[in-house]
């Protein structure tokens, strides 16, 4: 079947089938990490719909938003290599009324770690991706781990609206020596590049440690060491599902996550870590 186009809700209504459908939301400049997303959607339900829309509530008034990738031709060769069914891609005006009114508050959860870097990130995140799953109706949507708080604000949201979609996450593609693809990326400079690898080593050290004041301070020197470059953000140890930091005594599983800013980027990264071992 050819690729179906859908640049506004009518369209969409009229490409969505009858058979189960698992959803993709991305803001596009798809890369590896986006396409094993799309893999794992393609193995869980008849029709994929990936939906291509930059989302302007989700970025901060001094954030990237005008400068984000747009790459549309590239991402629908994409979408068509990876067999996808149906490209959503409405305009801004399509999605959101001039005289809108009610969104969604992420709440606590939504203003810590990521979210007390990025004022309203997550209450914009959470109201395009409601409203995509309204829209498109799936019964599955793929995550990526690689935004981590993201994927658990998405659960949480799943869980205290009621709504009835089944939330997959994916692990995170990474270039062979480690660092983690995003569709911001592209903005490195090759010596930027050369210093955003302390992220994914840092990671990868303290992941290595059983204790949460072990791995902090493993992954702590790895980043030390990558010098002024290198202008870090936070570096946290969290519960996986509430995002709050954990103490000495956790065990189990938690989420070393780092945010950093390189030259004019903003990079993310996190790795699960096993505590108590
Ligand atoms: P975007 O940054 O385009 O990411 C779309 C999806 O791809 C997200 O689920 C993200 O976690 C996943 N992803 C990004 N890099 C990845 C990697 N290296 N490996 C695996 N998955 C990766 O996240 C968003 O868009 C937006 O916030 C969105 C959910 C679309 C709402 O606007």
């Amino acid at each position: 079947m050819d690729l179906i186009v859908a640049r506004n809700r009518t369209d969409l209504l009229k490409a969505r089938g009858d058979g189960p459908v698992a959803l993709v939301p991305t803001m596009g400049a798809l890369h590896e990490g986006h396409r094993s997303l799309i893999r794992e959607a393609r193995a869980r339900a008849a029709q994929v719909v990936v939906s291509i829309f930059v989302n302007p509530l989700q970025f901060g008034p001094h954030e990237d938003f005008s400068r984000y990738p747009r790459t549309f031709d590239a991402d629908l060769e994409v979408c068509e290599v990876e067999g996808v069914d149906v490209v959503f891609a409405p305009s801004a005006e399509d999605m959101y009324a001039p005289d809108r009114q009610v969104s969604v508050r992420a709440g606590e959860m939504g203003r810590i770690v990521e979210g007390a870097a990025r004022p309203g990130h997550f209450d914009g995140m959470l109201t395009v991706v409601l409203k995509l799953f309204n829209l498109v109706r799936p019964d599955v949507a793929v995550f990526g781990q690689k935004d981590a708080q993201q994927l658990a604000m998405i659960r949480r949201m799943v869980a205290d609206l009621d709504l009835d979609i089944e939330i997959i996450g994916a692990p995170t593609v990474r270039e062979p020596d480690g660092l983690a693809l995003s569709s911001r990326n592209r903005y490195l400079s090759a010596p930027d590049r050369q210093v955003a690898l302390a992220l994914s080593r840092a990671l990868a050290a303290g992941a290595e440690r059983a204790t949460p004041s072990k791995v902090l301070a493993a992954a702590r020197a790895v980043l030390d060491e990558a010098g002024p470059a290198l202008d870090l953000d936070y570096l946290v140890l969290v519960d996986p599902a509430t995002f709050a930091e954990v103490d000495e005594s956790h065990s189990g599983a938690a989420v070393l996550a780092v945010a950093a800013r390189v030259g004019a980027t903003r990079l993310i990264d996190n790795v699960v870590v096993s505590l108590g071992r």
